[in-house]
């Protein structure tokens, strides 16, 4: 039925509900009284995300591979993207958030860019790495977590001797919803680097995260235990980073929250179940526990754990919930 044939009669007096709902589609609405197969609202989170894995030593075997297969003159940024395996999905790690790793050789530059996506990056293992935002060099050695917020020009480079790799993420499956997205190459290829920066606010060292944990005190309701924020409100305020370091034999208090969070292990070992499933994790791993899954960590070692969420937009937005589960 072509919609613009329908008259106001023909909707004021339609002589059945069924006619009415006929005449509502052709003018592209659809009654909320009739059935779905989907609903429009459910009692609670329910999300085909899932507590994906992927383990650190298959994914730098495969950047090792890739690093002699393809350089960053054809391959802008050699990065493996962290898929979830959720039907029709080939970008988000979780729902809000995707990861990649990443990894460059000593001489190497990959070109300055800029897009309205906020990242950072988790060095994993660089001595001489360095990423250039905004003109300013910020190095990149293991442990650092490197933020480049969304529009700042970004490209990266390697001064030192071995393999560089880290793990990249990013808020743009967030971007794709919303859709503001716009990205820009930068005009020179590698942006000119002005000065190298020592005291940046997109730059934490992995020292500066050891200190700032020694100081911190275990959460007293035993669900984080010792855990950091790095404030990123200002700068990036999709990504919220937290830092944790588990003693082993730690083990937490089980619980969901209504957020999605993405973990990398910088040290140590341990074991997270994760709506039943378990995940045994040790360095360099990278981990998905999605929207309200019962999650219950433990430490076999002494761990540092990375973890980006989008904690901070569910609590702007007034969704955020968390219960505890023991
Ligand atoms: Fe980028």
């Amino acid at each position: 039925m072509d919609g613009s044939q329908i008259t106001l009669d023909d909707l004021s007096n339609a002589p059945d509900l069924d006619t009415l709902t006929e005449r509502l589609a052709a003018k592209g609405m659809t009654p909320g009284w009739i059935p779905r197969e989907q609903p429009i609202l459910w009692p609670e989170p329910s999300t085909d995300f899932t507590p994906a894995h992927w383990k650190w030593g298959e994914c730098r075997a495969a950047m090792d591979g890739a690093g002699k297969l393809i350089g960053t003159d054809l391959a802008e940024r050699r990065n493996l993207i962290l898929r979830n395996p959720v039907e029709g999905n080939d970008v988000a790690t979780a729902r809000t958030l995707v990861n990649a790793y990443q990894t460059i050789l000593p001489g190497e530059e990959a070109r300055s860019h800029r897009h309205a996506p906020h990242a950072l990056r988790v060095i994993l293992e660089s001595e001489g790495a360095w990423s250039v935002v905004n003109g300013d060099k910020h190095p990149m050695n293991t442990g650092d977590i490197v933020l480049t917020p969304g529009w700042c020009w970004h490209g990266h480079g390697h001064d030192g001797q071995d393999q560089a790799y880290w793990l990249d993420g990013l808020d743009v499956p967030m971007v794709h919803l919303m859709e503001p997205m716009f990205v820009e190459e930068h005009p020179d290829g590698m942006e000119p680097i002005e000065k190298t920066t020592s005291d940046s606010p997109y730059r934490f060292t992995w020292d500066m995260t050891q200190s700032k944990l020694d100081k911190a005190t275990p959460d007293p309701d035993g669900f984080f235990g010792r855990r950091i924020a790095y404030d990123t409100s200002d700068s990036m305020p999709t990504i919220g980073i937290y830092v944790q370091r588990w003693d082993a034999g730690f083990q937490a208090r089980p619980y969901r929250c209504a957020a999605n969070f993405v973990y990398c292990v910088m040290q140590g070992e341990g074991r997270s179940v994760i709506d039943g499933e378990t995940v045994d994790w040790s360095f360099g791993d990278t981990f998905v526990v999605p929207m309200w899954k019962r999650v219950e960590h433990s430490a076999s070692q002494d761990s540092v754990l990375f973890s980006m969420t989008d904690e901070h937009v569910m609590r702007f937005c007034k969704y955020w919930r968390f219960e505890a589960l023991d």
